[in-house]
């Protein structure tokens, strides 16, 4: 009711506000890393394990997405990325060895569920949960959890889930290379203190809600949209693309900037929005040579780039700048604006942004 939502005009709004504390939660007490946090059982399953296997659908798909840079990167195990109603339905080869990671803020998606059942039945038994809900049955399924501690989401579009899921999935990339004996004690410090900024450096990210509004009002004319990342903040141009179409019913579509030539650039006028997620990371040279390529075709560039990057605007190139640079948990915060952006284009074209039309919050039949 609206006594809930204090302030906030919708859950939506409220809960992208409510991440700091969602974060803080979820990451509350971690001075070290263990495997312990997963489970009793994490230590032996993590040292047995050489792959992982992650499966999901939507949101939480990205999740996964970029969990896969995390955990290549960091621990060096190699990682898949399955969506979970297909992988439930193809032909692949079983790794024994495979630890198979659901991600899901229900845990009751009907998909995951059987898609979990699968990979078991082909004999992988180790499993683990990222999971929003304590007694659902995925964590019941699982032989490990991780419960992010986002609290009860009600918008469809999912916000403070993905975001925690995000903390969650870094942790265990953490976790995984100490398992390996691929975590220094400076390294692990240095993380645990960057996880650690995440509530305070989020609240940052937030005030910059009316630049975006500003944006939104110019969005909401549009029709279409195209959003670019590239590495790691692929996976959350994807979220930003599918946050506008959930809520606004712009299309929109996501592309790793380097695709651009192999297609969307035939798509770029002077109508096409393009929204760039420009952190200031190893990519961020090539990203403005992308950019360059949209301006030459007359599209308007969006650009949330991070506050020591010497991205400026000009003619046809808005920028909104993060207040840091956030170096490997930038996927975390880079979410945010694109959140905001979604929401303030649905409120200025008044769709109902808590429950847009033909979706559900859950999907427990198939
Ligand atoms: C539905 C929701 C999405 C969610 C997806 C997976 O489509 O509308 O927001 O990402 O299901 O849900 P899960 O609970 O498994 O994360």
């Amino acid at each position: 009711g609206a006594a809930e939502l204090g302030p906030y005009r919708h859950y939506m709004q409220k809960e992208i506000f409510e991440q700091a504390r969602a974060l803080g939660d979820t990451l509350e007490g971690i001075t070290n890393i263990m495997p312990e946090l997963f489970g009793d059982k994490a230590y032996r399953v993590f040292k047995d394990i050489d792959n992982v296997l992650i499966l999901a659908c939507g949101t939480s798909y990205y999740a996964g997405m970029t969990a896969k840079y995390w955990i290549e990167s960091i621990a060096k195990i190699s990682v898949n990325v399955e969506i979970a109603s297909e992988y439930r339905y193809r032909d692949s080869v079983p790794n024994p060895k495979s630890l198979v990671v659901t991600i899901s803020q229900s845990g009751e998606t009907a998909d995951t569920l059987a898609a979990l059942k699968h990979a078991r039945e082909l004999g992988m038994p180790h499993s683990l949960t990222i999971c929003n809900v304590s007694t659902s049955a995925m964590v019941r399924e699982c032989e490990l959890a991780y419960i992010t501690r986002a609290g009860v989401e009600v918008g469809v579009a999912s916000t403070k889930a993905f975001t925690t899921q995000l903390a969650a999935l870094f942790l265990l990339a953490l976790t995984l290379a100490q398992s390996k004996g691929r975590l220094s004690e400076t390294e692990e410090q240095d993380h645990i203190k960057d996880l650690r900024h995440l509530p305070v450096a989020i609240t940052a990210v937030l005030a910059l809600e009316p630049q975006i509004i500003a944006w939104a009002d110019e969005f909401a004319r549009k029709e279409n949209a195209l959003f670019l990342g590239r590495g790691l903040h692929y996976p959350i141009a994807l979220e930003g693309a599918l946050k506008l179409k959930e809520i606004s019913y712009i299309h929109a579509e996501a592309y790793p900037a380097g695709e651009l030539k192999h297609g969307p650039l035939a798509l770029v006028t002077k109508d096409m929005p393009v929204v760039t997620v420009a952190p200031n990371d190893t990519l961020i040279e090539k990203l403005k040579s992308n950019m360059q390529e949209v301006r030459a075709r007359g599209g308007e560039l969006y650009v949330f780039a991070d506050a020591d990057s010497r991205i400026t605007p000009s003619e046809g190139v808005h920028v909104i700048r993060l207040p840091e640079h956030y170096g490997m948990l930038s996927p975390i915060l880079h979410t945010v604006p694109l959140q905001l952006l979604a929401y303030h284009t649905a409120l200025a074209r008044g769709t109902d942004v808590d429950k847009p039309r033909n979706l559900a919050k859950s999907v427990t039949v198939e």
